[in-house]
């Protein structure tokens, strides 16, 4: 992988990143179409990677399709697929790991204490690797891209990360490789994610800057569903992560929100600018 990148770079291309664990879907092709725009040379890579999962996680039960992966990415035109197997990346007696600090501790690094560890450790390896000019993320994990980002600043890597949003299904679903898991009726009552942050969004355009009424409200529509086991929702500045306990004119949040459907975990988020939120559905 280095080698090619190497050449790349001799030969005055840019490099552009998407780092994934496949089973990919059209959310996964626009962060590649996105890295296909600010590059000249597009990699993509596909590592389920054990380190970010817990030892109760579905690691083992990942949705995996290489040939399939292979196909999509070859439609787009890639030009470069990192594949590695975990003995490749993990060499034998592996002991040296990338780790973040504060802003990995709440949301997701509360409820899953490890993971943020084996992201950053492994995104730092993937991106020695292919030593990328440009890396392009997902909102859908915005925890992830903000820790990426800050990873990237403290560490000084020499690397521009792009922000993508949101892919969604018509009805709202945010897409997932995840998603495979729920059965029919789940994959209904999975839609109360998506909607209860519309009606958030709708709270905030008739003017509640109040996140406690605004998380009561999600949370009332959340519980209803009966499959449903709500994990978080909190309503944080989009920069820091801090959380904010209300909202002011100006200022720029993520309404975040994990739940359980059944037993597949899942997550999404609405980006609120300015009392003025983006729009979905
Ligand atoms: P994975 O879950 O495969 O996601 C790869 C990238 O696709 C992430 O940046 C994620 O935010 C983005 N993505 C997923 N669903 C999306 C959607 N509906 N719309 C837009 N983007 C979406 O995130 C990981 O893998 C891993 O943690 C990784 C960074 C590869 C490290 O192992």
């Amino acid at each position: 992988m280095q080698e090619y990148s190497l050449q790349m770079r001799k030969e005055g291309k840019k490099i552009g990143f998407v780092p994934t664990m496949g089973y990919l879907h059209e959310g996964h092709l626009s962060l590649v179409r996105k890295a296909r725009e600010a590059s000249d040379v597009v990699v993509v890579s596909t590592f389920v990677n054990p380190t970010q999962f817990a030892p109760n996680e579905d690691f083992s039960k990942y949705p995996r399709d290489e040939q399939k992966d292979k196909m999509l990415l070859e439609n787009e035109k890639v030009d470069a697929v990192f594949i590695p197997s975990p003995e490749e990346i993990y060499l034998r007696g592996f002991q040296t790991y990338v780790e973040v600090g504060e802003i990995t501790r709440g949301l997701e690094g509360q409820s899953r204490p490890t993971h943020f560890k084996g992201v950053t450790t492994i995104v730092t390896i993937l991106f020695n690797s292919v030593m990328p000019h440009v890396a392009v993320f997902g909102q859908k994990d915005a925890q992830q891209a903000v820790v990426i980002k800050r990873m990237v600043q403290d560490l000084r890597m020499n690397i521009e990360i792009i922000v993508h949003p949101i892919v969604r299904e018509k009805d709202g679903l945010a897409l997932s490789s995840r998603n495979i898991y729920l059965s029919e009726k789940e994959r209904k009552d999975a839609l109360v994610l998506s909607s209860s942050l519309r009606y958030a969004s709708e709270m905030i355009a008739s003017g509640e800057m109040d996140s406690g009424e605004i998380i009561g409200e999600m949370r009332k529509k959340i519980e209803a569903v009966d499959s449903s086991s709500l994990d978080y929702i909190k309503i944080v500045d989009a920069e820091t992560f801090e959380e904010a306990p209300s909202l002011s004119q100006g200022g720029k949040y993520y309404i975040l929100v994990a739940c359980r459907i059944g037993k597949t975990r899942l997550i999404d988020n609405l980006l609120v600018n300015t009392g003025k939120s983006e729009l979905f559905v």
